[in-house]
């Protein structure tokens, strides 16, 4: 009878794996909305995580070189003495290890502690890094770092808190302001955080790292059509009725992705009872990402409670890195 039971459960409940239920309620939330919107995080399937990887060595995508530059030149700086790093999405820790360098190389009890939300890669990357790494004590933690809970680990006040690639731009204002308040929130007095940041330049310049010559950045923007479809039960939604479009809102000060309807879509989301249309011209954003000035980021941090601020660029002054403490 249990295993009746059991059967009857997991074929009549459509949305139990965990993706259908998370993205079923991104798409109730944004996509009937003006202009309808979808996390970001829906671009990093597999496939998707795979074209950024491509994306991180266009030509025209400076950031990852940039920021790679500065870490570079800065770690000694940036790791100032610190013995725990804790980074924040940390993925396969690449850009990292010069800043691992610079801990260990600061004598005994280093510690890094790589947070992600993706188990496997966070494992995996805590395995090879203790082999390379004989002395640095790995400990990853499984968490959602828009939602850390203190403590963190390590010893107060000897905590740098790492969060990479300009991801800070790909949060709303509303977001951003949650976020950093949650990290003056976690991390303790002494603690210092070190963000990267997009630094605003030319629109030329911008649009094109975001809609490069080859294709890859629309390709991995077009791939989340792909999630959608393979997802949540849907028909009528095609990525062959979309195009890639990257667009400089100077308003808002940042670069947004949308998928653009080259025809009017008509689409059917059967499980939760909606169609889901589009005119021609139209389109549903996908990602922002916001481009600051040193200055601006250092009073928004400053506002928030965090002192002692000292910004790194790369020579170009294309990338930036701000370092803060929490008194
Ligand atoms: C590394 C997530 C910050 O916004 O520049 C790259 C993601 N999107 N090209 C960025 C991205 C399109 C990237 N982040």
């Amino acid at each position: 009878m249990t295993a009746v039971g059991d059967r009857a459960g997991m074929t009549t409940t459509s949305s139990a794996h965990p993706d259908t239920v998370a993205l079923e309620a991104d798409l109730q939330e944004g996509f009937w909305a003006d202009p309808p919107t979808l996390p970001a995080r829906w671009l990093y399937d597999e496939a998707g995580s795979r074209l950024f990887d491509r994306i991180t060595r266009l030509p025209e995508y400076y950031p990852t070189r940039s920021e790679a530059r500065i870490l570079r030149d800065r770690a000694g700086e940036i790791v100032d003495g610190s013995r725990t790093v804790v980074e924040l999405g940390a993925g396969t820790s690449e850009k990292t290890r010069v800043l691992l360098d610079a801990l260990v190389a600061g004598g005994g009890g280093a510690l890094y502690v790589p947070v992600d939300i993706s188990t496997e890669m966070l494992h995996e990357t805590a395995n090879t890094l203790a082999g390379e790494y004989p002395d640095l004590r790995v400990r990853p933690v499984v968490a959602d770092i828009t939602d850390l809970e203190p403590p963190l680990p390590g010893d107060p006040g000897t905590r740098l808190v790492l969060f990479l690639g300009g991801t800070i731009g790909n949060l709303t204002e509303d977001e951003r302001d949650a976020f950093l308040r949650m990290l003056r929130r976690v991390a303790g007095p002494g603690d210092r955080i070190a963000l990267g940041f997009d630094v605003r330049k030319s629109p030329e310049r911008l649009v094109a790292a975001y809609d490069d010559a080859a294709g890859v950045t629309a390709e991995f923007d077009l791939n989340m059509l792909d999630v959608i479809a393979r997802t949540v039960e849907c028909t009528g939604l095609d990525r062959r009725d979309f195009r890639h479009d990257a667009v400089w809102n100077a308003a808002e000060s940042r670069i947004e992705m949308w998928l653009r309807a080259v025809r009017d879509v008509r689409a059917w989301f059967p499980t939760l009872g909606r169609e889901f249309t589009l005119a021609a011209g139209e389109g549903i954003r996908t990602e922002i990402a916001r481009k600051f000035s040193g200055d601006e980021l250092m009073a928004e941090l400053g506002r928030i409670g965090f002192r002692d601020q000292v910004v790194w660029t790369d020579d170009a002054g294309d990338f930036g890195m701000v370092v803060a403490q929490v008194p």
